[in-house]
This record gives C-alpha cells, sequence and structure tokens, in this order.
C-alpha cells in the first residue's frame, strides 16, 4: 500500500470513498477498490478483467508498452540466451536461479517422477485414435489425482512442491503417450540418462525397430520455446489455475483446468490455429485479401498470431522465436515456404494502419508453430507443447496462492435478466 489516497465520489448521493493505492515493485498503480460496494453501494464492472488485477505476484512481470518480460525479475531474453528450461523452471517455482547443488537435485527430483502408473496408458489407450491431443491431456492429466489422492494434503508445503515437480516431470511423459496413441505405436518410456527436451523427444518419435538419435537441434530448440512459454503471469490459463486453486481444488484439477483453457484459439490454441491460416492464405499473392478479411469487423477472420492483451508493442518472445525460426530451418537445411509467407504477411500487417492504430503486433504464437512443424511436431500437437512448458508456470502460480491464498474467486455481475414473476403451470401455457 502506499500513502496515496484517490478519492472516489458520488454526486447524487453526496458519499465518497477513499480508495487506497496498491503500487507494486514494478508497474503500473493500482487502486484497491474492495470499500466501493459499502462505502458507495456500487459494483465495478470489468468483463474480460482487462482493467483489473486479481492478486499480487512475485513471479514474472509484464510491461506492455515496453514489451518487457521477466520471470522473477531476469529478463526473457537473458534466460533464452543463457539458461534451460529447468533452471527456468527452478527459477520460477522457488524465486531465485539454483546454486549448483541445488539444481543437480531438483534435476534429480524431475528425471525420478517422469513415469506414470501404468493404468494412466491403459486410459489413454481408451481414446479413439483421432481424438485431439488437448482433448486427451485434459481428461488425463485430471485423472492423476485418482492415481495419488491420499498425497493431496496441501497443508504441507512439501507435498505441494511433490505434487508441482510431479506435474512438470509427467506431462511430457503424458503428452508423447496421447501423440503415440494416434500414431498406434507402443508406450515408449522415459529413459532418465537423457535431459528433459532429449527425454521429450526420445519419447515422442523413437520406435522399437531402430535405434532413436535426438537431434541436438531440436533439443536445443524445444528448450529454448519451453522456456520462452513457461509462464506469463495472469494470462486466461493461468487465472483459471488460481481461481480453480482458490477452492481448495487439488493441483491435478487445476493444471486440468489450465489446459481446458489455454485450448482455446484466442490463447494457446493460436500456434495451431495460425498454421492453419497460413495454409489457406496459401501464398503472398493472397496476402492483401486476407489482411483486409482480418480488418473488416463483419469477417470472422482474425490474424492468428497478431495482437495481445497486455502487448501493445512487440511481443518480446515473438522476435526471439522468429529467429530461432530461421536458425533450425538453416541447421536442418530444410525451408518452409509457410515461414517466407510469415514474414511477408508479419511485414504487410505491421505497415497496415489498422495494425498500427490498434496496436497489433505477432505474438508468441506467430512463428512458433513454423519450428515445430520443422522439428516433425503435427499440428494437432502444437499446443500441447505450449502446455508443457505452460505447466510450470501454472504450478508456481498455485504454490503462490496456497501459500499467500486470496479469497475463493467469485466475480460479481450486472444482471440483466426478467424481474420477479409468478410461475404459470404447463395447463395454463398457451
Ligand atoms: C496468447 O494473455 C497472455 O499472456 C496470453 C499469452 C500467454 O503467454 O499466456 O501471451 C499467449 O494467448 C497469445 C495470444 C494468442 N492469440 C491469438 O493470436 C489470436 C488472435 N488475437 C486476438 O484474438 C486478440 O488479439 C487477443 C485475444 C489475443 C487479444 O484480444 P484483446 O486484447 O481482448 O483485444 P480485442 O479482441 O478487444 O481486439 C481489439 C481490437 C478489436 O477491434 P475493434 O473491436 O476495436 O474494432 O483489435 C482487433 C479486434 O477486432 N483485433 C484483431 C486481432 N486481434 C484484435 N483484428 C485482426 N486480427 C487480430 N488478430
Amino acid at each position: 500500500m502506499t500513502d496515496k489516497r484517490v478519492i472516489l465520489s458520488d454526486e447524487s448521493s453526496g458519499k465518497s470513498v477513499e480508495l487506497p493505492v496498491i503500487q507494486g515493485s514494478e508497474g503500473e498503480p493500482t487502486l484497491s477498490i474492495k470499500g466501493v460496494p459499502g462505502e458507495l453501494g456500487y459494483f465495478t464492472y470489468d468483463p474480460g478483467f482487462t482493467a483489473t488485477a486479481s492478486c499480487t505476484s512475485t513471479i514474472t512481470f509484464i510491461d506492455g508498452g515496453k514489451g518487457i518480460l521477466r520471470y522473477r525479475g531476469y529478463p526473457i531474453e537473458q534466460l533464452a540466451e543463457q539458461s534451460t528450461f529447468l533452471e527456468v523452471a527452478y527459477l520460477l517455482l522457488n524465486g531465485e536461479l539454483p546454486a549448483a547443488a541445488e539444481y543437480d537435485e531438483f534435476l534429480n527430483d524431475i528425471t525420478y517422477h517422469t513415469m506414470v502408473h501404468e493404468k494412466l496408458n491403459t486410459f489413454i489407450k481408451g481414446f479413439h485414435y483421432d481424438a485431439h491431443p488437448m482433448a486427451m491431456m485434459a481428461g488425463v492429466v485430471g485423472s492423476l489425482a485418482a492415481f495419488y489422492h491420499e498425497k493431496l494434503d496441501m497443508k504441507d508445503p512439501a507435498a505441494r512442491m511433490l505434487a508441482a515437480k510431479r506435474m512438470i516431470a509427467k506431462m511430457p511423459t503424458i503428452a508423447a503417450a496421447c501423440y503415440r496413441h494416434h500414431m498406434g505405436w507402443p508406450t515408449s518410456y522415459p529413459l532418465n540418462r537423457l535431459g528433459f527436451t532429449e527425454r521429450f523427444l526420445h519419447m515422442m518419435f523413437s520406435v522399437p525397430a531402430e535405434e532413436y538419435e535426438v537431434s541436438e537441434v531440436a533439443a536445443r530448440a524445444f528448450d529454448l520455446l519451453f522456456i520462452l512459454h513457461a509462464d506469463h503471469e495472469q494470462n486466461a490459463s493461468t487465472s483459471t489455475v488460481r481461481l480453480v486453486g482458490s477452492t481448495g481444488a487439488n493441483p491435478y484439477a487445476c493444471v486440468a483446468a489450465g489446459i481446458s483453457a489455454l485450448w482455446g484459439p484466442a490463447h494457446g490454441g493460436a500456434n495451431e490455429a495460425v498454421l492453419n491460416m497460413l495454409e489457406q492464405i496459401g501464398s503472398v499473392a493472397n496476402i492483401p485479401k486476407f489482411v483486409e478479411k482480418a480488418k473488416d469487423r463483419d469477417d470472422p477472420f482474425r490474424l492468428m498470431g497478431f495482437g495481445h492483451r497486455v502487448y501493445r508493442n512487440y511481443d518480446p518472445r515473438a522476435s526471439i522465436i522468429r529467429d530461432a525460426a530461421h536458425e533450425v530451418l538453416n541447421e536442418l537445411g530444410t525451408s518452409d515456404p509457410l515461414m517466407e509467407l510469415a514474414m511477408e504477411l508479419e511485414q504487410v500487417a505491421l505497415k497496415d494502419e489498422y495494425f498500427i492504430e490498434k496496436k497489433l503486433y505477432p505474438n508468441v504464437d506467430f512463428y512458433s508453430g513454423i519450428i515445430y512443424k520443422a522439428l516433425g511436431i503435427p499440428k494437432s500437437m502444437f499446443t500441447v507443447m505450449f502446455a508443457i512448458a505452460r505447466t510450470v508456470g501454472w504450478v508456481a502460480h498455485w504454490l503462490e496462492h496456497c501459500d499467500n491464498p486470496t479469497p475463493i474467486g467469485r466475480p460479481r455481475q450486472v444482471y440483466s435478466g426478467p424481474a420477479e414473476r409468478k410461475y404459470v403451470p404447463l395447463s395454463q401455457r398457451d
């Protein structure tokens, strides 16, 4: 809290209320509006919470105007350049970068929780082969609570941290099992001698018939993509996890809810939607026609991978991923016409008055699909990749909520339905 006050007064009643100003360590000052209903008799209205802070958090800071993203104070550009996904996971969970011994212990903990109960693989085999993997992930992750029910002691911080590590460790195993079920391949098991991303790629693509050599380029690219997607403060899926957590639900239920929220094309589902959009545009010659469609309010077509609720400038992750996409394509010695198309589309949109005026820039999802495609990931699995990484942010925020709980989330509404009326028995209704 600061000693600044903002007075809100109601001319009609002459009443006024002092709104305390909260100033975080970074970011805009925020008004505490808790007193408004009691003092002034008004609720506040903010559909989509575009102007409302739901909690205080020490995990991630975003400055949408300056295109700044920091995990626990460390700029995303430095972490992308110098860190690893599991080191970033440790940082997001614990608030500090690990010392060598702490990092070794963390790697060991994650490595020795990668397996899932064999019955979970049976569960996965129950899905039809063409089930969307995000549908499978939401169902299977939620069912983890059925395997650890006696260990869901939420009051014990050590049990909470164990559940958090379990989620991080098991998501790649479950994701790979969903993919393999779709491909009709036998279950593969995590190889503990491999690193996190190598192990994931091996589980995804190894087949019994031959040795599978993990590509260094792919492992490095995934590690970078997982770092960039690990957390993003109170986005829709993380806010969902915190809201579900505020009811006291177990962490597996919270993360399953986060997976469902992430799936939407306006959120994590955008990376799959970008590839579909680029394939729909088809060629550079068609770009002007589709840009006009995106600008037409009566046309449902949107430039997927463009725009952001917070970034009114470039999403810092998008430029890092665009450069990585070039590197991956060069290192794999392949080219992708969709990459050229994406870059041309970006240039056209960034020069267009509509996008400039509405501050619509490429976001994290615009280029990521190009890399996933080059590394052999099918489109339907793109958002699953996002979920593997964002599990770190979800469980970090769940832990933070448990350590510093807000009251159960319960937004209000503006009721616009019918006033009270008398029930009419069926016999009297015409
Ligand atoms: C992610 O929150 C996070 O942090 C999310 C995320 C994370 O890491 O967790 O960053 C990940 O979800 C990135 C966003 C991925 N989604 C997409 O790329 C889908 C396409 N983008 C849009 O749907 C949209 O930009 C949102 C949903 C991302 C943001 O929407 P806002 O901020 O609520 O803005 P809006 O929908 O109110 O749009 C403002 C105006 C509107 O025009 P008007 O009604 O004012 O005339 O901009 C227009 C919109 O029509 N607009 C677009 C557009 N995005 C917004 N017009 C064309 N193409 C677009 N992509």
